[in-house]
């Protein structure tokens, strides 16, 4: 269900050319919102209409609301009946900010060697945002999953592969110079549980150690500067040994003055049969104001709400539906935090079912792309 170039491209070219060329088709491609203004100058709320979008409503609260897209989900006409735009023009009315869900990963931009480089998906994520007047997060620089062989089935020595990582932030951070909003510097450096730095299946933790990631956010930082710098990582949301070392470090960071701008939550959840395993509310207050209190931004960058499938009952889709809306609520508490990001549009697209199996319905639309109940609990947390 992953081959629809042809009308993709088609749709998207639309779009982009227009844009790109100062003329307003407006009879192709997604409309073209506002841009939304930044966190720290919202536009003047006035009372949203029963119909504004999760776009509208988070504007005027001063948030971004942002999805993972993959390029080869635009126009997806297969999947969405008759109108290859549905999905686009979905993300355009909803989404004011992207992130790359892989394309601009090691392994999908880099699989084909040493600065050798596939730019043409991530570069029309880039282009569909701008068209669009969105943000764009940038994911990821270094981690230790979806690597290319290349890269893992050497042993290099402690300083080529600090080479081989600066080179490729030059390369990467250099391409999308001015255009990103955020990049996810480093991601998921800490074990699960422990908290203790990743080694094992990580090329940066095993032969370089520790000071892979603070050689990474100084060389983002020298390439772009404009763009904020996050570390990046899963389970920080409750508290615990993960969350106390990441935040022993970046505090660390901070202190060494190793440009960092802020944390994100990826914000994977999963609610259990009988309803528990949401984090409450002020648990995630208290985290993010944890973070805040070091001069770092908040933002949650993957958020998915996994239950059961088939057969999650009413006590777990009402579980669900209340994170949903806890999660927004949450980030509007705390100053500090300025983006909601979901992983993915929509439940036929979400990485859940092939990554956990027997889990699924996790985002806020389904497969056909019709509103669900969390959609409206984000919808309602954001004052709509
Ligand atoms: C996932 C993608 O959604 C999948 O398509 C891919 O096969 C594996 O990676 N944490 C992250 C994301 O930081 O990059 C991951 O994305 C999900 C977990």
């Amino acid at each position: 269900m992953k081959s629809r170039l042809t009308p993709i491209v088609g749709t998207f070219l639309v779009v982009a050319a227009a844009a790109c060329g100062g003329g307003s088709d407006t009879t192709t491609g997604p409309p073209t919102p506002a841009t939304p203004s930044t966190p720290s100058t919202p536009s003047t709320p006035s009372t949203p209409a029963t119909t504004s979008t999760l776009r509208q409503l988070a504007t005027a609260k001063g948030r971004y609301v942002g999805t993972a897209l993959d390029a080869t989900f635009f126009g997806q006409s297969a999947l969405f009946g008759t109108n290859p735009a549905a999905y686009d023009t979905l993300v355009a009315r909803e989404f004011s900010m992207i992130v790359a869900g892989n394309v601009m990963k090691w392994e999908p931009l880099n699989r084909n060697g040493r600065l050798t480089y596939r730019w043409a998906n991530p570069d029309l994520l880039v282009a569909f945002a701008q068209a669009n007047g969105m943000k764009i997060r940038g994911h990821t620089l270094a981690w230790h999953q979806q690597n290319p062989t290349w890269l893992t089935s050497t042993t290099y020595s402690a300083d080529t592969l600090t080479a081989i990582l600066k080179e490729h932030i030059d390369s990467v951070v250099g391409h999308y110079k001015g255009k990103i909003h955020a990049w996810d510097v480093v991601n998921e450096a800490f074990n699960d549980g422990t908290g203790t730095l990743r080694t094992t299946g990580s090329p940066w933790g095993s032969i370089i150690g520790a000071g892979y990631i603070d050689v990474a956010f100084q060389e983002a930082r020298k390439i772009d500067p404009a763009a904020l710098l996050f570390y990046n990582d899963y389970n920080l949301e409750t508290p615990g040994a993960k969350q106390d070392s990441v935040f022993a470090r970046v505090s660390s960071m901070k202190a060494r003055g190793i440009p960092i701008d802020g944390i994100g939550f990826q914000a994977h959840f999963q609610i259990n049969a009988d309803g528990s395993g949401a984090p409450s509310q002020q648990t995630l207050v208290n985290t993010f104001t944890r973070f805040a209190s070091l001069g770092l931004k908040v933002e949650i960058t993957e958020l998915d709400v996994r239950v059961r499938t088939p057969g999650a009952g009413a006590t777990e889709l009402a579980a669900q539906q209340k994170l949903y809306g806890d999660v927004v609520s949450a980030c509007l508490a705390v100053s500090a935090c300025d983006a909601i990001v979901v992983w993915g549009v929509n439940d036929g697209e979400s990485w859940i079912p092939g990554t956990f199996s027997g889990w699924g319905q996790a985002l806020m639309f389904d497969d056909t792309l019709g509103k669900k109940a969390n959609y409206d609990a984000f919808r309602t947390a954001l004052g709509g």
